[in-house]
């Protein structure tokens, strides 16, 4: 769920109580403008005396599980300090956290360290977020943090490969190594997917959304592909452009270029600093 107003929000908790649902997770992280502006996601962050209130009355009117998932304050790190007391006391069933604070954004790399001390404070769950596009960066992450798990976004759009091939790690066998033409697979079957998801479906417009999710997908690989598809307007020019770049064996590289903008950051966690 994401907002501010309390009744509302134990209404809506109360409505998904009537469906199979696993459980009821709260954004404090999204960082939106339009979203933080209204004081709801990450903007709630700002007040820890109203989201005491607030988690409170959703954790006496959740009877479910009750998770949460959190940046690391609104404009410095160190908030999460008093954020972490606040969290503690309403025996929330896990705790997700994206290491970074509102005012990062998505421009920094991650803290490690505050992610350990919720480890080592709270009696659920902790899960790590953030930056994780790979196999080293996920078990540095972990290594670091000792978190109970890992919860992947961006790297997730890139290498849908990426939960088995964690998977393979743990089991201490070979990881997959997709090629170009699985990534072509793939990419073919997320326009069809979206496509099918889409309430009123616009070819134009379906092209200019792929081309957002794709951005994720095409940064840093070899090749014009990233700035031809760009250009793509229609559905036909968007599947040339694809074949052309993807039609061929070859292991794709699953790591964005270091100093990327969009995956910014994520070389630290590869090393071995907290942060
Ligand atoms: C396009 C986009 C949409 C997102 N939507 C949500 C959302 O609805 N709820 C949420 O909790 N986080 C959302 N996030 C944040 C991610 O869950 C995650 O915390 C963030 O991307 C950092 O993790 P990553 O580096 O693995 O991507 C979104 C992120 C992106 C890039």
């Amino acid at each position: 769920m994401i907002g501010r107003d309390i009744p509302s929000l134990l209404r809506t908790a109360s409505e998904l109580g009537k469906l199979p649902i696993a459980g009821i997770d709260l954004n404090l992280g999204c960082p939106a403008p339009i979203v933080c502006r209204k004081d709801a996601g990450g903007g709630l962050l700002r007040n820890p005396q109203y989201l005491d209130q607030l988690l409170g009355s959703l954790r006496e009117a959740i009877p479910g599980y009750f998770t949460v998932k959190t940046r690391l304050g609104y404009g410095a790190p160190d908030e999460f300090n008093g954020l972490l007391e606040i969290f503690k006391k309403h025996g929330i069933d896990g705790l997700t956290i994206h290491g970074r604070t509102v005012a990062e954004r998505y421009q920094t790399p991650v803290h490690p360290h505050f992610v350990q001390s919720a480890v080592l404070e709270m009696e659920c769950p902790v899960i790590a977020n953030g930056n994780v596009v790979d196999l080293e960066t996920g078990l540095n992450y972990l290594r670091k943090t000792a978190a109970a798990g890992l919860m992947i976004g961006r790297g997730a759009i890139r290498n849908p490969w990426i939960f088995t091939q964690f998977q393979a790690a743990f089991a201490n066998t070979a990881p997959p190594t997709p090629t170009y033409r699985d990534l072509w697979d793939y990419v073919m079957e997320l326009y069809e997917e979206l496509a099918r998801e889409t309430r009123k479906f616009v070819a134009l417009a379906h092209v200019q959304r792929m081309k957002k999710t794709l951005a994720y997908i095409t940064h840093g690989l070899e090749g014009d592909f990233e700035f031809e598809l760009r250009r793509a307007k229609t559905p036909e020019e968007f599947h040339r452009i694809c074949k052309t770049h993807l039609d061929r064996g070859g292991i794709i590289p699953v790591r964005p270029p270091v100093g990327s903008k969009l995956f910014c950051g994520f070389e630290t966690l590869a090393r071995n600093e907290m942060g």
